[in-house]
């Protein structure tokens, strides 16, 4: 086996919506960054995906956004050249393969999905995209071989319907798609909302509430009184097994940024009152995100590297989608490519 097909294939990816927080770069970019030497990496950004809330759409934000995330990703420390970073669009092969999935995804296992029900309710109307999303998401992951996918705890059960979808195909037409594994880390794979430590940080909350999450793109005072008037409790209580929900995630953010082992942390903020927990918790986050947002700033500043980083992505996974697709066409009794 050469030493190229010896690494395990990595694919993940980030909704182009939203304002990108502190729960993207734990739960993913940072886990993406962190495997990024030991993998083969596909990392996308899917717009695709963006479209299924149609009345969120504005086509200029949209395309705005998309070499937003690029510029985060590569901020974050994606490298291009050890990384294939690209746009769900320009690989047609993704909206493909995803009605060929359709095809053989019972209904009643879109219906049970958690984060259609929530995204669902209360609309009057619900676009079929939308209960489709997570075959979209299937198709992004096994058109290119994908062993392990780095997501955060909310994406766990569209891994879990990704997998059955595989095994459904490989069983009705034969061995097609490699099982994908979900990457998730065992703390601070759902960092929760600072202004509600009930329900999880999110992009589109965190657009339209100032205090709920922590942007990227933040900056320093921003984040300081984010921090300061996140939702705790009236104890003094900071050890992890004990601690109340807004407490909880306070520690679990330091626990992830600092590295430092548990009994470390509760050693150092025993007895010491909240205050001293957020202060000291908003200086790891501005130490950690200052870089970030400085080469953030001198990537968007060249928007022409970032449309050739995106180009150059398509360009390399073009070619091992495709190959997944001729796979999928000759088992499928579909028309195949004359060259194939
Ligand atoms: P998205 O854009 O909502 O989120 C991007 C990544 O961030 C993780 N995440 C979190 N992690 C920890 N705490 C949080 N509060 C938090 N919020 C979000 C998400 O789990 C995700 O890993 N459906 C996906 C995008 C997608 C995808 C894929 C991912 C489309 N196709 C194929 C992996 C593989 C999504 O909307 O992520």
């Amino acid at each position: 086996m050469s030493a190229q097909h010896a690494r395990l294939r990595v694919f993940s990816g980030v909704q182009p919506t939203g304002k990108l927080h502190l729960g993207n770069y734990v739960g993913a970019l940072d886990v993406w960054v962190g495997g990024q030497d030991q993998h083969d990496n596909v990392f996308c950004i899917v717009d695709l995906h963006a479209l299924t809330i149609p009345e969120a759409v504005r086509p200029d934000d949209l395309r705005s956004k998309v070499r937003e995330v690029a510029g985060l990703y590569v901020a974050c420390g994606i490298d291009p050249a050890a990384s294939a970073i690209f746009v769900q669009s320009r690989v047609s092969a993704h909206a493909e393969l995803a009605w060929i999935l359709n095809c053989v995804t019972p209904l009643g296992w879109l219906e049970r999905m958690t984060q259609y029900k929530a995204k669902s309710a209360g609309t009057e109307r619900v676009g079929t995209g939308l209960l489709d999303y997570p075959v979209l998401q299937a198709a992004d992951i096994l058109l290119y071989d994908t062993n392990r996918v780095p997501v955060g705890e909310d994406q766990r059960q569209h891994m879990e319907l990704a997998r059955d979808i595989a095994r459904r195909f490989n069983h009705l037409f034969g061995e097609t798609f490699v099982i994908p594994d979900a990457m998730i880390r065992p703390s601070g794979a759902r960092l929760m909302g600072l202004d509600d430590p009930t329900i999880k940080m999110s992009k589109s909350i965190g657009a339209q509430r100032a205090g709920h999450a922590i942007g990227l793109l933040d900056p320093p005072d921003v984040i300081q009184r984010t921090i300061m008037g996140a939702v705790t409790d009236p104890h003094r209580e900071t050890r992890f097994d004990h601690a109340g929900l807004g407490v909880l995630n306070l520690l679990v953010i330091y626990e992830a940024l600092s590295g430092e082992a548990r009994p470390a942390i509760e050693a150092r903020f025993e007895g010491q009152g909240y205050g001293y927990l957020k202060r000291t918790l908003a200086e790891v986050v501005v130490e950690r995100l200052t870089p970030i947002q400085r080469r953030y700033a001198e990537i968007v500043s060249n928007l022409g590297e970032i449309d050739h980083i995106l180009e150059e992505g398509a360009e390399r996974v073009r070619p091992r989608a495709e190959a997944t697709m001729d796979r999928v066409r000759r088992l499928t009794g579909l028309a195949e490519r004359p060259s194939a």
